[in-house]
C-alpha cells in the first residue's frame, strides 16, 4: 500500500510541477519513514563537543572580514507560518516594535550594513507557497533590495501531506491547499539547487551564504563571522550558544566517535536510556542556533554528488490535515532541519556567539519580551538590549493564540525592572503597565489593569 502511496505522491508533485531535487528527496525520506528509519544516537558513541571557538576571543582582521563580506549572501527563512502562536499567514509579517515588522527588521539590518561596509550585500528570502505573497507585497516598499538582478526570494518546495493510516497523499476537497505542507527548513538545501539561484549566486561571485530564521532578529549581518568563516576553510558552520538550565530540550552538539565528525543530536533521536546525557546541559554545552554559514561551491558540489538529496535525518512530524481543527484527518508531514547538515560536510565547524545573536521568537511570551522596554532598536536596526530579558508564563487559554494575546496586550509591557511575570486567567493590561520584580498575577474572572499601573513584586 504504502509503495502505492509513494507513486501517487509523486505523481501528485509532478502534477504540481514540484523541481527534481525536491522529488528526488522527498522519495528518498518517504522510503526511510516506511522502513520506520528515526534513527537515534547512543550516548556511547559520541563524545561532548570541546574546545569551541568563541567569536569574542577572535582576531579577525578588518580588511580580511570586511571582503568575506563582500562575497556573502544573506538567506532568511521565511516559509513557516508560526503555527505555534496559531498564525495562518506569515510569522514575519507580525508588528514587532517602533512600527516595524520582523521582515522590515530584517531588511533594514542589511541596507545599514551595506552601507557601513560599503558591500552589496544581497538578501534572499526562502518562501513557501502559504508566505510567498504577502512577504512580497510587503517587500515591495523596499526596491533597492535587489543587487545584480539576483531575485530577492526564491519558494520552497511542497510536499503532499501524508494520510498516517496508509502514507497515501491526503485528500481534503474543503481547502485543497491544505493537502500540501512546506517540507521544513532542510529543503533550502534542494530548493536552492531546483530555483537555479545557487548557481546564479556563484556565476555572480558570492562565496558564502549566512543563513538564519526570520524569526532571528538577532542573526544581523557580521563582518567579523563572515571573516572567521572564510579564514576557517570550512564548508559549513554553525553558530552556537552555550546552554543554560532553560536549553535542556533543544538538541544540542556532539562528536562522533567513529570520525571524530561534528553532528546535532536532536530530543527524537535520543534513546531513552540516553536522556539524563542529553539534558545535562554540562555535558553537552553547546546548542544550534540555526544562524548558519555556507560556503556555496562546496554546497553545488555535495548536492550533485548525491543528485539534489543531502540524506539528513528524518523528522515525522504528525499533524492533522486542518491545524486548525484538531477532529480532521491525522497526517504525516516529512520534515527535515537545516542544521543537522553540519554531518554531511567534509569539513564542518562551529564558533561560540553570545546569546544576543539569539533572539528566536517561537512563542508569545518572547513577543512580549521582544515588545517591551528590555530592547531598543538603534540606528543599524540592531536588537540592543537594556536589561536581562525576565522570565515570563502566560496562561495558554488567553495568551498563546496571537489575536488573543494581542487583544490583551495592545501596548507593551515596561518590563526591564522585572524578573519574572507569570498570568493566569484572563487579564487584559492597559498603556504603560509596569511590572517590577517578581510578579504573579492571578484572576479568577476577567479583569483590566488600568493605563499606568505599576505592579511590584508580591510580598
Ligand atoms: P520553525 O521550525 O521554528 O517554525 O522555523 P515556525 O514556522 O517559525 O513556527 P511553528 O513551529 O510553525 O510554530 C524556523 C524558521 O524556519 C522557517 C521559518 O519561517 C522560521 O524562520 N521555515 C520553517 C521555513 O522557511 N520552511 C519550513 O518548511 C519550515
Amino acid at each position: 500500500m504504502a509503495e502505492n502511496g509513494l507513486q501517487a505522491a509523486i505523481a501528485k508533485m509532478q502534477q504540481a510541477e514540484i523541481g527534481a531535487s525536491a522529488i528526488e528527496s522527498f522519495t528518498f525520506y518517504y522510503r526511510q519513514l516506511q522502513d520506520g528509519k528515526v534513527g537515534t544516537i547512543r550516548e556511547e558513541d559520541i563524545e561532548p563537543l570541546t574546545g569551541v571557538p568563541v567569536l569574542r576571543d577572535i582576531e579577525v582582521d578588518e580588511a580580511a572580514a570586511k571582503d568575506a563580506l563582500a562575497k556573502t549572501v544573506i538567506i532568511k527563512l521565511n516559509g513557516g507560518l508560526g503555527t505555534s502562536m496559531g498564525l495562518d499567514g506569515p510569522k514575519s509579517l507580525l508588528h514587532v516594535r517602533d512600527g516595524l515588522t520582523f521582515l522590515d527588521i530584517s531588511v533594514r539590518q542589511v541596507l545599514a550594513a551595506r552601507k557601513q561596509y560599503d558591500v552589496k550585500l544581497p538578501i534572499i528570502f526562502m518562501h513557501s507557497f502559504a508566505t510567498r505573497k504577502p512577504c512580497l507585497d510587503a517587500l515591495s516598499e523596499y526596491p533597492e533590495l535587489t543587487v545584480d538582478g539576483l531575485p530577492i526570494d526564491f519558494e520552497q518546495s511542497s510536499e503532499p501531506k501524508l494520510d498516517a493510516d496508509d502514507l497515501s497523499p491526503v485528500s481534503w476537497p474543503a481547502d485543497p491547499s491544505l493537502e500540501w505542507c512546506p517540507p521544513g527548513h532542510g529543503d533550502i538545501y534542494p530548493s536552492l539547487r531546483d530555483s537555479g539561484v545557487l548557481d546564479q549566486l556563484i556565476e555572480g561571485g558570492y562565496r558564502y551564504a549566512a543563513v538564519s530564521n526570520v524569526d532571528n532578529l538577532g542573526a544581523r549581518p557580521d563582518a567579523r563571522l563572515a571573516g572567521w568563516f572564510a579564514s576557517s576553510g570550512a564548508e559549513f558552520a554553525c553558530e552556537v550558544c552555550r546552554r543554560t538550565s532553560n536549553d535542556r530540550k533543544g538538541g544540542h552538539l556532539a562528536v562522533r566517535r567513529s570520525d571524530q565528525h561534528i553532528i546535532l543530536r536532536e530530543s527524537a533521536q535520543t534513546h531513552e536510556e540516553d536522556l539524563q546525557y542529553f539534558s545535562d546541559e554540562n555535558r553537552h554545552a553547546m546548542f544550534n542556533s540555526n544562524n548558519l554559514w555556507l560556503d556555496l561551491a562546496a554546497l553545488r558540489e555535495r548536492l550533485n554528488e548525491r543528485h539534489g538529496v543531502l540524506g539528513l535525518p528524518l523528522i515525522k512530524n504528525t499533524k492533522t490535515v486542518d491545524p486548525t481543527d484538531p477532529s480532521s484527518p491525522k497526517v504525516i508531514q516529512i520534515e527535515t532541519a537545516m542544521g543537522a547538515a553540519i554531518e554531511i560536510f567534509k569539513k564542518s565547524t562551529v564558533v561560540e556567539i553570545d546569546r544576543d545573536r539569539f533572539v528566536p521568537v517561537k512563542k508569545t511570551n518572547e513577543l512580549l519580551i521582544l515588545r517591551s522596554d528590555c530592547y531598543n532598536l538603534d540606528d543599524s536596526y540592531h536588537l540592543v538590549a537594556n536589561a536581562k530579558a525576565p522570565k515570563v508564563d502566560l496562561d495558554p487559554d488567553y495568551y498563546q493564540l496571537i489575536q488573543d494575546f494581542d487583544a490583551r496586550f495592545p501596548k507593551p509591557l515596561h518590563l526591564s525592572r522585572a524578573s519574572a511575570l507569570s498570568v493566569k486567567g484572563d487579564v487584559s493590561f492597559g498603556e504603560n503597565v509596569e511590572i517590577i520584580g517578581d510578579v504573579k498575577i492571578e484572576a479568577p474572572k476577567p479583569t483590566k489593569i488600568p493605563d499606568k499601573e505599576v505592579i511590584e513584586e508580591n510580598r
